[in-house]
């Protein structure tokens, strides 16, 4: 989720503000706001759609005066990106305003309670129900702000980083995070805001980190005060940041796509957030709910998708005719298009994509709904082209995905897919409750085994030196795994310029094993399920060939173990979610192949974040 800037001290607070919100663009974002208490105590909210230099436009004439405000960058979850949607939010009286990263989970809940006594909102977001509910409580109860944020916080479910100023108090700032980062700069007289220190770093080194559900409040000529939810005062250390401007960028990592591929347990969990109930006994896709007559009377679905998204729809295939009983056929958006397809009405098109403006994508979604087909989103950018072209979707939620090589948005694509098939299966009652509560509590554990897989990067690393001389690669899976297989070979191809391609296991002596020799690594995802012992005949078949294994398996492999050149160990899940684990190594296995390659990992040579063109 995106950025957040405030400011309170001596200095003019626009400037800094704005600057603030220019270090935080490489997050991601679709629209932008400020909000000054000038001098005389007005309160100015400008905010606009768009880039921040379009803020700036938009406020170019306009009172923007003060030495306290907030700004913020939107990555929108919640109402598509607008003006009216853009942050800070203000409360009914206008005496409030907030910025907010992250989710409110229950907004829709405490948006109801409001409305019922009267409350009326200007915005389709889930941040401003938290301001009317601040302003709500501090109304009802007379009480000051802090204790007001306080009271509300313990009413939200979800993910925050929030700043909230009062214009009838001008001399702090509350702030308070739970999930979402937020950074506290301590200046000479001076207080900055941000959810990382890039914003922070040219005016101090002195930052206090907040931990979840720490509530931070500034003010003007008192030291930084940090208090919990119930107004217990927290020992916070005050941090040197020693990190230069483009390592803080990327959170200290390298490069963006090792940043990404961190995120991602982190990212499935925000996936889920919302969508599997606290007990973690039921999955609910809202979308699905909504239209499920339409989606469960379904022929057959027909997803449709490029590049890494098409490898998550093979997966979604193999989900839905496994748990669903539906037949599900995948195209490749750019064929599907002209390729004059057989659609019905009585078809359901998904169309995946995380940019959600893949130009391919978006005009076989215009074409099967100008057929009549029924047209579910599974894609990232909320608000962008494709899900405005669907009748309904799902969000990945993973938040913006800046790395040229897709990771955290497939993992978050298999998740969403996942989660369909198992909404849709639990209303057809095509699987019994015990596999169904089996795969929804083993889905819980991912972002957990996913760290495990992660712990692993640095020998990861070390193998990947072996490989680099390597001019071709063959990447091996079977059911679930193969499309694993393919993303594997794409990733390593797209930002190491290797030649690789993935394949069915079983499909290497129609042909391909003809390339195996010694110089040849063959990647094979060996984990254990139904299949494991036909993969095992696959790897002795490249052996006898000389060919040079690296196998995935689960821990404590004792075969396949002595078999293979190297072996990679994961933790054991269901087959079905195999895919959210065994990506994750074959990430970091093409990122360190190609970082050992002095590539340019996060813009590859020929590469677009978004195809935008045919
Ligand atoms: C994947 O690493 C590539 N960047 C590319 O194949 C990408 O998945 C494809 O262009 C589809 O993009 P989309 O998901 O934004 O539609
Ligand atoms: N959920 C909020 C919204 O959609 C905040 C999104 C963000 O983190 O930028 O407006």
């Amino acid at each position: 989720m995106c950025g957040i800037v405030g400011y309170i001290g001596h200095r003019e607070a626009y400037p800094i503000l704005i600057k603030g919100l220019k270090r935080l663009e490489y997050r991601g974002y679709d629209s932008a706001g400020v909000a000054l208490i000038g001098e005389d105590r007005q309160l100015n909210v400008y905010k606009a759609k768009g880039k921040v230099s379009d803020l700036e436009a938009f406020v170019s004439q306009k009172d923007v005066s003060g030495n306290v405000g907030i700004a913020h960058t939107r990555w929108a979850t919640h109402g598509e990106p607008c003006a009216a949607n853009a942050h800070p939010h203000y409360s009914s009286s206008q005496r409030l305003a907030l910025i907010h990263n992250g989710i409110i989970e229950n907004y829709a809940v405490l948006k109801e309670k409001l409305q019922a006594k009267g409350y009326t909102f200007r915005s389709s977001t889930d941040t401003e129900v938290l301001v009317q509910l601040i302003e709500y409580i501090q109304t009802v109860d007379n009480i000051d702000l802090l204790t007001a944020v306080q009271l509300a916080l313990r009413e939200v479910i979800g993910a925050y980083a929030i700043a909230v100023m009062d214009r009838d108090n001008p001399d702090e700032i509350v702030a308070a995070r739970k999930s979402s980062p937020l950074v506290v700069g301590i200046g000479q007289d001076e207080f900055f805001l941000a959810s990382d220190a890039t914003p922070i770093v040219e005016y101090t080194d002195k930052v206090v980190y907040l931990e979840d559900e720490e509530i931070a409040v500034i003010r003007r000529g008192a030291p930084l005060k940090v208090v919990n939810l119930n107004n217990v005062e927290c020992p916070h250390e005050i941090k040197t940041v020693s990190m230069n401007l483009g390592q803080l960028e990327k959170g200290g990592y390298p490069h963006f796509m090792l940043k990404e591929i961190f995120e991602q347990p982190d990212c499935i969990y925000d996936c889920m957030r919302g969508r599997i109930n606290v007990e973690g006994t039921n999955v609910v896709l809202s979308a699905v709910i909504d239209y499920k007559e339409r989606l469960l009377a379904a022929n057959r679905f027909i997803i449709v998708a490029c590049g890494t998204s098409w490898h998550a729809a093979l997966i979604g295939k193999h989900l839905i005719e496994s748990f669903c009983r539906i037949p599900v056929v995948v195209e490749y958006a750019s064929e599907f298009r002209y390729q004059d397809p057989v659609i019905g009405s009585n078809d359901v098109v998904i169309a995946i994509s995380q940019s959600g403006e893949t130009a391919d994508t978006l005009a076989a979604v215009e074409l099967a709904k100008s057929r009549g087909a029924f047209i579910y989103g599974i894609c990232n950018a909320i608000g962008s082209s494709i899900p405005r072209a669907t009748h309904t979707g799902s969000y990945i939620h993973v938040g913006p995905e800046i790395g040229v090589a897709s990771t955290k948005a497939f993992t978050g694509q298999v998740t969403v897919l996942t989660m369909l098939a198992l909404t849709l299966a639990r209303e057809k009652r095509t699987i019994d409750d015990a596999f169904y509560l089996s795969v929804v509590q083993e889905l819980e554990q991912i972002p957990e085994k996913m760290k495990e897989v992660l712990k692993q990067n640095d020998r990861i690393a070390e193998l990947s030196k072996i490989f680099t001389y390597a001019h071709n690669f063959i990447y091996l899976g079977r059911g679930y795994s193969y499309p694993v297989a393919l993303e594997g070979a794409l990733k390593l191809k797209e930002i190491s310029y290797i030649h690789a391609e993935g394949y069915p296991a079983a499909e290497m002596k129609h042909g391909p094993i003809a390339l195996v020799d010694a110089e040849m690594p063959v990647v094979v995802i060996a984990t254990q399920n139904g299949l494991y012992e036909k993969v095992l005949s696959n790897i002795q078949e490249i052996k006898a060939r000389k060919g040079r294994v690296i196998a995935l398996v689960n821990k404590g492999d004792t075969v396949i173990s002595r078999l293979a050149d190297t072996c990679i160990e994961l933790p054991e899940t269901l087959e079905c979610l195999e895919p959210l684990i065994a990506t994750v190594p074959l990430q970091l296995m093409a990122y360190h192949i190609a970082v050992c390659k002095g590539m340019d990992v996060d813009q590859p040579r020929n590469l677009a974040k978004s195809v935008t063109v045919e």
